[in-house]
Formats: structure tokens, sequence, C-alpha cells
């Protein structure tokens, strides 16, 4: 029979084009068992209103019951001609109810609430998945800063040797950026914690309902929408979530970039594990950092994602448009590119090996304590431009003759300067270079110490 939710001014059903285009099903379907939950509470609603008697919701409650049982086994699913999940869902309802008790659930709803509700519980759900999944990655950064505590690695801007670093600072200050995507997700969470249920296709309900009670059975912390076209139109919680999914993909792949060159000859700075590198189908020798270059590549993907729905979202007038219904390919698509990219790069790092005596040795070269002698001689009381000027000239002087800072002669530092005494080679070691380095945020073994107390802190909250 006609399943549609709208046939009765209609006197003919839709053509095929039509149905084929409208069609949601077919990703709109894993919301099934938020639509059910919705369908609780609401039915709830209805008898606390009056308007299902005690044994009726004891009815719609069990037919509810053995609906989401037949859709948690595959004994029940939704079909093209169903055009959505709510739809089809009716139709299993009325199928297992009869249309009499079925048909009464539909009173002072519309998909158009429905949709706006189910889609902040699932987005919910998954933010908490994908916050989970990150906390894995950040322990992951942290056991690799622990293990290797000790390694000095060239620090570089512009690509560019700049200061030796701590390699745990740097895998830390990743560990940092993912903090705060995390945050985000917590206090994304908090502002969508606001149901629509209860604003009908736009105006609110006629039937005395009790939003406020339906949202708290849902879990919505914060209550029912205060305004209910807002509520039904809105659409800024997905193209948040788009953009901390976004910015996860993007921190996600500067990682990634770093161990694909750690990972190169050139560097030889890493080894992957074999189980998280791949082959090549005609060169023998090949071990590829394919999770690397994946995280790469999804990161484009998760932000043309963002942009797409933003796009689509631009200039809509208010309050529901069809329009909405691309809201959530988008997304539902950067849930699961995250859920499959974030254990995979864990992995990956997690089982990393580095070579330290390889890092060790290239964190002193290209003159890159240049600036601790320019900051030894501003300890010494002299002025910055001059010292500047001054471990410029040592510079200068190593490359006339192709040797590193710490190989100049007293006399040589004496030539280029008479404030470069024999002490200032005790910070012409990579050792010293880092320990002086020791105020909040630096690189000195101490100071990075409290850094990696502070993530272990953020990944207790998370
Ligand atoms: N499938 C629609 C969506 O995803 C929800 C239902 C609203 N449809 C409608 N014709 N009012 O946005």
């Amino acid at each position: 029979g006609d399943v549609r939710l709208w046939g009765g001014r209609f006197a003919d059903g839709p053509s095929e084009a039509l149905a084929a285009l409208s069609a949601s099903v077919h990703f709109d379907w894993r919301l099934a068992p938020y639509d059910i939950a919705g369908s609780r509470a609401h039915a709830r609603a209805l008898h606390r209103a009056g308007l299902l008697g005690d044994d009726e919701l004891t009815r719609m409650l069990a037919g509810l019951d053995q609906l989401e049982a037949d859709v948690a086994d595959g004994s029940f699913t939704g079909t093209v001609a169903d055009e959505d999940v709510h739809t089809a869902l009716e139709r299993g309802l009325l199928e297992r109810l009869g249309a009499d008790l079925g048909g009464k659930l539909r009173a002072g709803r519309s998909r158009n609430d429905q949709i706006a509700t189910l889609f902040r519980m699932y987005l919910r759900d998954h933010a908490r998945i994908i916050g989970g999944l990150i906390a894995d990655l950040q322990d992951a950064l942290v056991g690799l800063a622990q293990k290797y505590a000790d390694v000095a690695m060239p620090g570089r801007t512009h690509l560019q040797h700049a200061q030796p670093v701590l390699f745990a600072h740097h895998v830390l200050a990743h560990a940092q950026a993912l903090s705060r995507d995390a945050e985000r997700l917590r206090q994304w969470d908090k502002r969508t914690a606001v149901s629509p249920y209860g604003s009908g296709a736009l105006a609110g309900s006629s039937l005395g309902l009790d939003p406020e009670g339906v949202a708290m059975d849902l879990g919505f912390e914060r209550g029912s929408a205060g305004n209910s076209i807002d509520g039904t139109a809105s659409r800024d919680f997905v193209a948040e979530f788009a953009f901390i999914t976004a910015m996860i993909g993007v921190n996600l792949s500067r990682i990634a970039e770093e161990v694909i060159l750690w990972n190169t000859k050139e560097f030889s700075f890493v080894t992957l594990h074999d189980a998280f590198s791949t082959g090549s189908s005609i060169m023998p020798q090949k071990k590829n950092p394919d999770i690397a270059e994946l995280a790469r590549g999804k990161s484009g993907r998760l932000i043309g994602n963002l942009t797409g729905l933003l796009a689509t979202l631009k200039a809509l007038p208010l309050a529901y448009n069809r329009d909405l219904q691309e809201d959530k390919e988008p997304v539902f698509d950067s849930c699961d590119q995250l859920e499959v990219l974030l254990p995979a790069l864990t992995g990956m790092m997690a089982t990393l090996t580095v070579h330290r005596e390889r890092m060790q040795e290239l964190a002193p070269a290209g003159f890159s304590l240049a600036t601790d002698i320019a900051e030894w001689l501003v300890r010494q009381g002299v002025p910055f431009r001059v010292a500047h000027e001054v471990a410029g000239e040592c510079v200068k002087e190593c490359e006339a003759h192709g040797i590193e800072l710490d190989q100049l002669t007293d006399e040589q530092f004496a030539k280029i300067s008479e404030h470069l005494t024999p002490e200032v080679r005790s910070v012409l070691n990579v050792p010293g270079s880092l320990a002086s380095r020791s105020g909040r945020g630096g690189t000195a073994p101490s100071a990075v110490a409290v850094q990696l107390s502070e993530v272990k802190a953020d990944l207790v909250i998370q």
C-alpha cells in the first residue's frame, strides 16, 4: 500500500524520477535507533498530554521495542519507496501495531523537528567516539615522548635547521593541538545539547506537549529549543561539527607529513612497523607510509565536507527547506573517515622506531647553535643587536673554513669579538643548549617534563 506520509491531497503517486531523487533511506537509515528513541519519548509526551491512554502507551512502547529489535537484527529495513528513515519506521510501526494505534504517534511532530533532533543525537555520540580515538592517539604520542625522552633533534622553521629541540617537545606539540581539538568537541557538545523535538514543522505544537520532558528523555541536558523556527532550520551545529572534524584532519595531516619526511632515506629518522606500512606491487624493496599519506589525503576530503555544507546553508531562507537533506552525507562521511583513520594513525605512531643516533647527530648541524651564542652574549651584558651580529660572524667564519661552531678555536672566537671568551663553549653543545631553555614551554628536559604532565592531565579530563 501507499506508505507516503502525505498522500491525502494528492491524486497521483510520486513519479519514479522524483522518488529516486528524493530518497534518503540509503544514508539516513543509520539514524533509525535515534528515530525510535525519539518516538518513545514522543509517545510518553502524548500520554502525559492525555492523547494516548495508559494501555495505548504500553502497546505503543512494546511495538517500538519490537521494531527496534527488528531493525537491529536486520529483519526490518527501509526501502527506496519509503523515502526516508522516518517514513520507513512509521510503516514498520503500522505493520506491527495496526493503523489505529500506530497512526496516533505522528500527532504533534514533524519530520522537520525529528530530523533536527536525531541528527544532533547522532553527532553527539560520534563526537564522543572521535574524542576517545583522539585520546588514544595522544596516548601513543605520550608514549613516544616518554620512550625517547632524552633524544634531541633538529628543530625547524621554514623546514630549515633552526635550533635543537627535544624530540619529546616536538611530539608533545602535536599532542597539545589534539587536546584543543578534543576540547572543541566537548564545547560543541555542550552547545548542541538542546532538543528541537516539539518544534513541529516550524511553528510549535498546539497539542499541549511537553518539549522539555522529551528533551530530558533524550539526554539533552540543556532542554528544548527556545525558538521552534530556529530549532528546525538551524544547522550551525552541523557546520561547526564539520569544522572541528576538518581541523582534526588538518592536525593529523601535519603529523602525517612529518612522518612521511622522517621516513625518507634522506632523513632516516624513523622506521615504520611492517604492520603499519605497505609494499609496492612492482618495486620489491618499497615500504611505503600509506597510512600517513591517507591521513594527508583525507584531510582534503574533510575540508571539502565543511565547505560543501557551508555552501548548502548559505542564503537559505527560514525555516526548513529540502536543501537541508544535503546536510547529512558530508558529516556522516567525516565521522566515518576519522573513525577508520585515527586507529590506523595511532597504531603507526605507537609502533614507530625512532633512530636516536641519527636525530642526535643532526641536532646541532646547520649552525643551529648560533642563537645560543647570541643569547649567551646577552647574558654577559652585550646588547642583542651586537650579539646577533657577532654570532653571525661566527657562522661566516665556520662556512669559510668548512667547520662547525664548536670547532672554532679560542683564538678565532677572540678575533671575532672580545666578548667571546672560552666560556661560550658551555652552550655550544646540544645538551647545554637544551638545558638553557628551561622557561615555561621551552625545550629543556625539565620544561618538557611539565608539558608531558599537562598533556597527561588533559587525557584524564577527556
Ligand atoms: N529527509 C529530510 C531531511 O533529511 C527530513 C524530512 C523533512 N522532509 C520534508 N519534506 N519536510 O532533511
